[in-house]
């Protein structure tokens, strides 16, 4: 993962935390209107992807025991990882594309409100993304990937030339003489690998997607909501396609790229689409970015309209996220994906704890304030959820104290103690396990590999009925903790 080149050192600090009582008269421990929905208190489990869902990504009982560890926490509400709306294989990621996953579904709601005592609230996250291929090797690049057209011909000196010779005439040039040749997509396509665009309206399939994508997510909350979540949120933060819509770099000619309002107009078609799917007492907010922290990316002054009109269109809250994105990722192995989260926006989005100055700990709260003084100034009431580096008592209250935010969210903190709420409300707060921000769960989910936490899965390897991760190596949740 990139790193700030200052590498200034920060670790997370407890801060004082509070009793019992002075918990329950706090801001965090206060209930908030979420659209119809009450959450009792105003704390957040974002999306994780844990890597735990079947090779066709139906629930298992690793996802169930996942969240029932969240749930023993009893957070506000808890919104379940980044799932997809189409019927397509997209490996051990959850998936809400088809009628046939609702009872897996259905049995995680009940998982979850068992485990809480029904005391929190749970939405998912759907989510659609655009096709990436791995870093091709050049031979097979230059072989057979490479679309060969007249350009290349006209390089080769032989418009007549068969593609078979200009194949092999391309593998056989230095790489600096074939970058010469290739364009600038099609260098990115050998040295990162091949990946779709939302401005790829040549192809038929990314042309059709403002009319593709509203029923598909329609149809994803409907099934949501059948399994008895409580809302659901429209993932259109980070790398993805909807995210890809508001991005600046959305420069689509066909009304929904472009200006400001161009680039709204599919996320919010897509919300409405919902909205007409499940009604009006029925929870659907979106996660969208503040800043996308690339060069040339939408900045806080656009997502603060994004905002705005969000909120007046009828969202019951927005969360808000930063960076992740494929602009700047690390150029990847051969054989392997790039992934949205190795560059400087993967750090803004992440933020370890080695860092600049400013520090990994409320990154995003500055321009989550923005954003919120924004629809509120609009007249709208819709609650904001910030994240970001947040792990003590303290520092979430001063949250909610400056107005940054309605709800706190706590993604690697909640990680490393999915306790810490109960441990917190109950005045237990220094029996919590502070998250050290190294990123270690992170480097997993980038190699897709179960999600775990250093602090707690070598302990108690022993233990009877834990379930170990794929090598055998790890405990994929953490020792239950009772006060
Ligand atoms: C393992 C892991 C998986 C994540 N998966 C998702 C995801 O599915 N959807 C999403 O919007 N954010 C995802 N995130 C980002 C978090 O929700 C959160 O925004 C980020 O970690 C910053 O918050 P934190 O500092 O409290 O961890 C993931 C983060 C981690 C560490
Ligand atoms: S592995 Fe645990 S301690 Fe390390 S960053 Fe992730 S949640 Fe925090």
């Amino acid at each position: 993962m990139w790193r700030p080149p200052e590498r200034v050192r920060h670790d997370a600090r407890p801060g004082i935390w509070p009793s019992a009582a002075e918990a329950s008269a706090s801001r965090l421990f206060s209930a908030v209107d979420v659209g119809p929905l009450k959450l009792r208190q105003r704390t957040w489990v974002p999306a994780m992807v844990p890597w735990r869902a079947s090779a066709d990504g139906a629930v298992t009982p690793e996802v169930l025991d996942w969240y029932e560890c969240f749930a023993r926490g009893r957070p506000g509400a808890i919104v379940v990882e980044a799932t997809g709306i189409r019927d397509v294989p997209s490996g051990p990621l959850l998936r809400v594309g088809h009628d046939r996953f609702g009872p897996g579904l259905r049995q995680l709601v009940e998982r979850v409100r068992r485990a809480s005592g029904g005391e929190t609230r749970l939405f998912i996250q759907l989510i659609d993304f655009l096709a990436i291929r791995r870093r091709p090797l050049a031979t097979r690049f230059f072989g057979q990937f490479l679309r060969i057209s007249p350009r290349h011909r006209a390089a080769f000196g032989d418009p007549a030339a068969p593609e078979a010779e200009v194949r092999s005439w391309l593998a056989s040039l230095t790489p600096e003489d074939a970058a010469q040749v290739l364009d600038a997509r099609e260098r990115e396509s050998l040295d990162f690998g091949e990946r779709e665009r939302v401005t790829d309206t040549h192809l038929e399939h990314i042309r059709e997607l403002p009319v593709r994508l509203p029923p598909l997510f329609a149809a994803a909350a409907r099934r949501a909501r059948a399994a008895g979540f409580d809302g659901v949120e429209l993932h259109f933060a980070h790398a993805y396609t909807m995210a890809s819509f508001l991005s600046r770099s959305n420069t689509r000619v066909d009304g929904y790229g472009g200006n400001l309002e161009n680039r709204l107009r599919l996320p919010l078609e897509v919300y409405e689409s919902v909205r007409r799917e499940v009604g009006g007492d029925f929870t659907v907010g979106c996660r969208f970015l503040a800043d996308e922290c690339v060069e040339q990316g939408s900045d806080p002054r656009d997502a603060a309209h994004f905002a705005v009109r969000f909120a007046h269109a009828g969202m019951d809250f927005l969360s808000l996220s930063r960076g992740g994105k494929f602009d700047d990722a690390r150029q990847p192995k051969v054989g392997e994906a790039a992934y949205p989260y190795t560059g400087r926006s993967g750090y803004e989005c992440m933020p370890s704890y080695f860092s600049d100055r400013q520090g990994p700990f409320g990154r995003n709260l500055n321009s989550t304030a923005l954003i919120r003084a924004a629809v509120r100034a609009s007249g709208a009431n819709t609650p904001v959820v910030a994240a970001g580096g947040i792990h003590n008592f303290a520092q979430a209250e001063a949250v909610l104290a400056s107005g940054a935010a309605d709800i706190v969210a706590f993604a690697r903190q909640a990680l490393a103690d999915p306790d810490w709420f109960r441990k917190v409300a109950g005045g237990h707060g220094s029996q919590v396990r502070l998250c050290l921000y190294t990123n270690y769960c992170e480097a997993l989910d980038q190699r897709h590999r179960q999600v775990t936490c250093e602090l707690w899965d070598r302990e108690s390897l022993d233990e009877p009925g834990i379930t170990r991760s794929a090598d055998g190596k790890r405990r994929l949740t953490p020792p239950r903790w009772e006060p």
